[in-house]
């Protein structure tokens, strides 16, 4: 009988190869060549399998399912309105950051509202399961755990129990027999997945598969599995601060735009309803904060942006942010510096999103902007009351402020917060609370005055 063929699979992209090199033809990555050798049984899963045929979309049957609410509000809003059943989903994260904790609360609420629910863990011990259910109250100790790394114990598990919902934590540790390649190789990932999601769409189940996230932010190795799944989320959020954020990077059955806010306190997550208010609670009226009015998916959030400055002999200087793009911030610079800002050559430039969060819209440009220019100046830029200035716009190349989306609801948000004017680009209509301005340049002389001007602007 002919030897099954192996292939040179890469650890990094998935590229396949045929014979193994030292630099993978598919990323560039060196090293990254596995050799994968496909079992003969598994190769020919679809064999025996009668063709099937294909039929007309208006006669296809789709009854509407009822979707599991996990209790934990901000993922279901994220899910798009909870858990569809048969559905796979992949949460990523970096380690520590809370997805063992996120995922053990959601079972322990299906489990509690009588759904029956199942935990893998391919990490933790069942007792090291137990110490975290035991933090997490009465209703995650309840949800029956399984400490098992092998695919087909889990799958046979699977089979027999029949869960509602269940969580593989982590699909990294699975380990398919007659396979070769480490736990969290990408053989091993996608070959569990795939098996994992053939039963789950069988028996109806509802699983959502714990991944980590290397350092460059991948899923690591499930890179391959964003295609498979449903859905795939991103938890976020700095280890060492309480805020954490949950987005959508793909939905099948809701938007991708929804976010999620936690804190995580000793009791486990709990859902910070009214993220704007905790941020604006924090923003100082100090120089080089400013607080930026962002959308979230269709939620307004107030965000406190803050800069330093700091002279430097050091070339080229420091140009280090947190919470937002660092090719956006180095855009900002530019700009600053051709219109109207300072030019900040032989200066350090910190810019930070406090509490942790992370904003990734073009509207977190004038912030940035004023914030730097503000601490530059060491003024700071609270209007009247001393309460902080919010503000939102894109920076333009020329130095233009542009539209971003829902000027309004951005304003509205500001304005419940009694945080008003609110800088912004013109909006084509007139909104009750935003001071329009043109240009960067408009806005920094505009503020340059501070709360005065500002106030005679209202
Ligand atoms: P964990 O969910 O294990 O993270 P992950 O599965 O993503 O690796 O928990 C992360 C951290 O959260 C851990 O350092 C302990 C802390 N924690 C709390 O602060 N409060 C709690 O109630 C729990 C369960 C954990
Ligand atoms: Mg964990």
């Amino acid at each position: 009988m002919a030897r099954p063929r192996s292939s040179y699979v890469c650890q990094q992209c998935g590229h396949a190869a045929l014979a193994w090199s030292g630099r993978c033809p598919g990323c560039g990555e060196w090293n990254s060549l596995v050799e994968t050798r496909p079992e003969p049984a598994r190769r020919g899963r679809s064999a025996g399998a009668a063709a099937s045929r294909p039929i007309a979309l208006r006669d296809v049957e789709a009854p509407a399912v009822d979707r599991l609410l996990t209790g934990v509000a901000e993922l279901d809003r994220v899910l798009g309105g909870g858990l569809v059943p048969g559905s796979l989903v992949l949460l990523g994260g970096s380690p520590g950051i809370g997805k063992s904790t996120l995922t053990g609360m959601a079972l322990g609420n299906l489990g509690a509202a009588g759904h029956r629910v199942l935990y893998v863990s391919g990490k933790e011990s069942a007792a090291q399961v137990k110490l975290r259910a035991e933090r997490l109250g009465e209703a995650a100790l309840g949800v029956p755990a399984l400490a098992e790394t092998s695919l087909e114990a889990v799958l046979a598990v699977l089979e027999a129990e029949r869960p509602a919902a269940c969580v593989v934590d982590s699909v990294q540790t699975l380990h398919a027999e007659g396979m070769s390649g480490a736990p969290g190789s990408v053989g091993q990932v996608r070959e569990a997945a795939a098996a994992i999601m053939e039963v789950a769409k069988r028996i109806g189940s509802a699983v959502i598969l714990v991944g980590h996230v290397t350092k460059e932010g991948a899923v690591a190795g499930p890179r391959v599995l964003e295609h498979l799944v449903d859905c795939v989320l991103l938890f976020e959020g700095e280890r060492e601060r309480s805020y954490r954020t949950l987005r959508a990077l793909k939905n099948r059955f809701g938007a991708t735009s929804e976010v999620g806010v936690f804190e995580m306190r000793s009791g486990g997550l709990v859902e910070v309803a009214d993220p704007s208010a905790r941020f604006v609670g924090e923003a100082s009226d100090a120089p080089g904060s400013c607080v930026l009015s962002a959308m979230e998916g269709t939620r307004p959030l107030l965000v406190e942006v803050q800069a330093l400055v700091a002279p430097t002999e050091i070339v080229p200087p420091r140009r280090v942010t947190n919470g937002i793009d660092r090719n956006r911030l180095a855009m900002v610079l530019a700009v600053l510096a051709r219109h109207g800002g300072p030019s900040l050559a032989s200066a350090d430039v910190f810019v930070s999103v406090a509490g942790g969060v992370r904003v990734d819209e073009p509207g977190a440009d004038l912030p940035v902007a004023l914030a730097i220019a503000s601490a530059h100046r060491g003024e700071p830029l609270a209007g009247p009351g001393r309460r902080p200035l919010a503000c939102f716009g894109e920076v333009g190349l020329t130095g233009e402020l542009r539209h971003v989306a829902h000027p309004e609801r951005r304003v509205g948000e500001a304005l419940k917060f009694g945080l008003a004017p609110v800088l912004g680009p013109e909006a084509g209509e007139r909104i009750e609370g935003l001071t329009a301005v043109p240009s960067l340049r408009a806005a920094i002389s505009l503020v340059a005055g501070r709360g005065a001007k500002l106030r005679d602007a209202a």
